[in-house]
């Protein structure tokens, strides 16, 4: 039972929106434990499943109870939580994270109606990525880190445009008149998770230039106090408050530059740290710079942050604090996951010499 007990799963929960940047954070993340991930081999080309060595990543539309036809009829939307089946939420992430396989139901994004179920095994690192991965306090307290995208209107507005519009050939009013009929249901049960998120990545539009529409970003990482396994990363000098503008000599910066912030605040009535990011930057190895400045980012060489993000450099938000961030959440996952490994395997030397 011992060894059981060190091969538990490691739990993490992201909460975003649609076309809010989980994927594209879910790319970063697997890389930093090495491999990409990949759908299951042999199984349902619809199913929304990522698996790597390390990692296994669930989207959790799949457990949508309503298709596209039973949430036409009943007039509820995919954010509704009668449209999802939270007791079976809640007993598959307690089954894999006890090492338990499940049989977990996929919901195809093409057909819009649910397939025959997928076996998930229980790997070291279960994410579980979707809509309401905080909603339900059961699934919650399964969760040993959890992440929120919060992206700000006028952001998520922008980057629709781009994917919807260029890429999938949406009117812009058809692109406004979805996210308008979205935002009641986004706004009583997608966007009050953060509250309860151990680091909140927040997306607004730069305060460098005035009138911008979302094409240059402040991004802020929201880091809380006290999460076990979880040092928050700080710029020079902890706990600090600090603005800091790195153009010059070590750094090429264009208009309209590059801004950062580090300082303590107060989040929902928890103590946090905040990480700033306004601008973007020039040329990515300079970076390196940047990074030098940065502690507790759970790096394992001089430079890690730099290389990880140069060699997704095609990744949307590369050149901004989006990838910054995304990539330093990934480390700190990884930093996170190697702590619990660690704990688990002195538990039982701890409980012999008492
Ligand atoms: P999700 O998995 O939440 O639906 P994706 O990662 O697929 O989101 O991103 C959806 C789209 O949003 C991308 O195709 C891209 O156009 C845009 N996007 C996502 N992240 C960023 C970013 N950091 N910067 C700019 N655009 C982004
Ligand atoms: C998934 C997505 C939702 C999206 C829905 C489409 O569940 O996660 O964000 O709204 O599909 O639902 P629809 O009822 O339009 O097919």
């Amino acid at each position: 039972s011992c060894s059981a007990d060190n091969d538990k799963t490691v739990v993490i929960g992201l909460a975003a929106d649609s076309g809010c940047g989980k994927s594209t954070f879910m790319r970063r993340l697997t890389s930093v434990f090495g491999g990409a991930a990949e759908p299951p081999k042999g199984g349902n080309p619809d199913s929304n499943t990522l698996i790597s060595d390390m990692t296994t990543v669930i989207c959790l539309d799949d457990y949508h109870s309503l298709d596209r036809n039973g949430r036409k009829e009943k007039g509820v939307t995919a954010l509704d939580p009668k449209a999802n089946d939270f007791d079976l939420m809640y007993e598959q992430v307690k089954a894999v994270k006890e090492g338990i396989a499940v049989e977990k139901p996929i919901y195809n994004h093409v057909t819009g109606l649910l397939d025959p179920p997928e076996l998930i095994k229980p790997p070291k690192i279960f994410v579980i990525e979707g809509l309401h991965p905080m909603y339900d306090a059961r699934v919650r307290e399964l969760l040993d880190f959890s992440i929120y995208l919060d992206i700000s209107p006028e952001v998520k507005f922008a980057w629709k445009i781009q994917r919807d519009m260029a890429e999938r050939g949406h009117s812009l009013e058809s692109i406004k008149a979805s996210i308008e009929a979205r935002k009641p249901d986004f706004d009583a049960y997608i966007d009050p998770q953060k509250q309860y998120a151990d680091a909140v990545i927040e997306v607004l539009p730069t305060q460098l230039i005035p009138d911008d529409e979302g094409k240059v970003l402040r991004v802020r990482l929201i880091m809380k106090e006290g999460v076990k396994y979880f040092n928050p990363v700080y710029l020079f000098d902890e706990g600090s408050t600090i603005s800091w503008v790195p153009c010059g000599r070590k750094l090429t910066c264009s208009y309209p530059g590059i801004k950062f912030a580090y300082g303590p605040e107060t989040y929902f009535g928890h103590e946090v740290s905040v990480l700033e990011m306004d601008g973007q930057f020039d040329r990515l190895d300079e970076l390196i710079y940047v990074e030098s400045h940065l502690s507790n980012i759970s790096t394992k060489f001089y430079g890690e942050v730099t290389q990880q993000m140069l060699k997704h450099a095609d990744f949307p938000g590369s050149n901004n604090g989006t990838g910054l961030f995304q990539t330093i959440i990934g480390l700190k996952i990884r930093d996170l996951y190697e702590q619990i490994v660690t704990s688990k395997v002195a538990a039982p030397l701890e409980a012999t010499k008492a």
